[in-house]
């Protein structure tokens, strides 16, 4: 049965993290809070054990796996070459959610890496995590915690819906602060290319080390092309209900929401509205959440997943969401929310 733990970050508790990093170091798997979203651990350097965890999550076996460790040292550890500005980003943006992507050596196991040459290395902000990450021995490798086309764990009691009975253990550090996955940065190929966006912006590396590319996939809503990150082919997150995304100016968006709210409601669904602090009491009817302020987008991006589990808690038909900006963290916001709602986008 899967063992639940709380560790508070401010007073870690020796004696779970031993005994977590116990079970990993004998192949077994142990979900943990990262800043980013809950990550579902097992040996990196153990071929079986990387096996167990596409087994609990029903991940397809071709999309590799994360790395996660806790200092830049280990670095080395599992890389055949790294390019010279790594020290660089690493230094301004590791510990944090950040994953670099490196031309990997024979210690690490293909069943790791989907069988590629290339091994993705992340070293996160979150104490809990490293702690267990050097208890596990220094390599764990860690998908996000959730079934596989769920949306990412947020929160401990996220892993335990998917995960119950699965794994070995559960660590709860409470929620995820950041709320959506580490950026992908491939630094095999020069300038380096973002392959998902997330919280280190492309701005944010381009002023570090300047040019950086973006996979065209991610701009491009044309599916045929085939993306760079395995993973990120698969529609990641398929919504029990139809969501939809809406663009526009302020007024024009809350009108066409609420014309379209209403004209399900008529009809018979359930609706789910996604609005934001700004816009929540000009909604009429349907489930009507805020996912944050404008003002800060960050919070946005921290509510996002949890909010599409409860939509699918609560059974409703269809979702209307508002748009968020394409810069900053706004774009990795966008990215995952366009790929819930498999690229439908209404433009007022
Ligand atoms: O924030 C995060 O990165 C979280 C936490 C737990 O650290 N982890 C995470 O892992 O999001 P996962 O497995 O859900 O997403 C990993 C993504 C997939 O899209 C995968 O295809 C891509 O990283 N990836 C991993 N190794 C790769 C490689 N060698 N080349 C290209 N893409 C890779
Ligand atoms: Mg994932």
């Amino acid at each position: 049965k899967t063992k639940v733990e709380k560790i508070n970050k401010n007073q870690i508790n020796t004696d779970i993290i031993e005994e977590a990093g116990k079970i990993l170091k004998e192949g077994g798997l142990v979900a943990f809070p990262t800043e980013t979203v809950y990550g579902l651990g097992a040996d990196a350097l153990n071929e079986e054990a990387a096996k167990k965890i596409y087994e609990a999550k029903g991940r397809p076996s071709d999309n590799p796996l994360i790395v996660h460790v806790a200092d830049l040292e280990a670095l080395d550890g599992i890389t055949a070459s790294i390019p010279s500005c790594t020290k660089k980003i690493a230094e301004a943006y590791w510990p944090g959610p950040l994953t670099m992507i490196f031309e990997k050596n024979d210690r690490v196991p293909y069943g790791t890496t989907g069988g590629l040459e290339t091994v993705a290395v992340r070293m996160p902000d979150h104490d809990v995590a490293r702690a267990l990450i050097r208890a596990g021995g220094g390599y764990i490798a860690a998908p996000s915690a959730n079934t596989s086309g769920r949306p990412s764990p947020t929160k401990a009691s996220h892993v335990k819906e998917d995960l119950d009975g699965r794994i070995e253990m559960i660590i709860d550090g409470g929620d995820s602060k950041i709320g959506v996955e580490s950026t992908i940065l491939d630094m095999t190929v020069f300038p380096p290319m973002i392959l998902r966006p997330g919280a280190v912006t492309r701005e944010m590396l381009e002023e570090l080390i300047g040019d950086v590319d973006v996979d065209k996939t991610l701009i491009s809503s044309d599916s045929k092309l085939a993306p760079k990150a395995p993973g990120m082919k698969y529609r990641h997150y398929a919504p029990k209900a139809d969501l939809t995304v809406v663009e526009g100016s302020t007024e024009a968006v809350v009108a066409e929401i609420n014309r379209m709210a209403a004209e399900k409601i008529r009809e018979g669904f359930q609706v789910g509205i996604i609005g934001t602090k700004e816009t929540v009491d000009r909604y009429q009817a349907g489930d009507i959440k805020s996912i944050g302020t404008r003002e800060d987008e960050r919070t946005i991006a921290s509510h996002l997943y949890g909010i599409l589990r409860e939509f699918d808690d609560d059974e409703v038909n269809y979702i209307f969401s508002e748009a968020f900006a394409g810069e900053g963290i706004g774009s990795a916001i966008m990215n995952r929310l366009l790929k819930a709602a498999g690229h439908r986008v209404i433009r007022v």
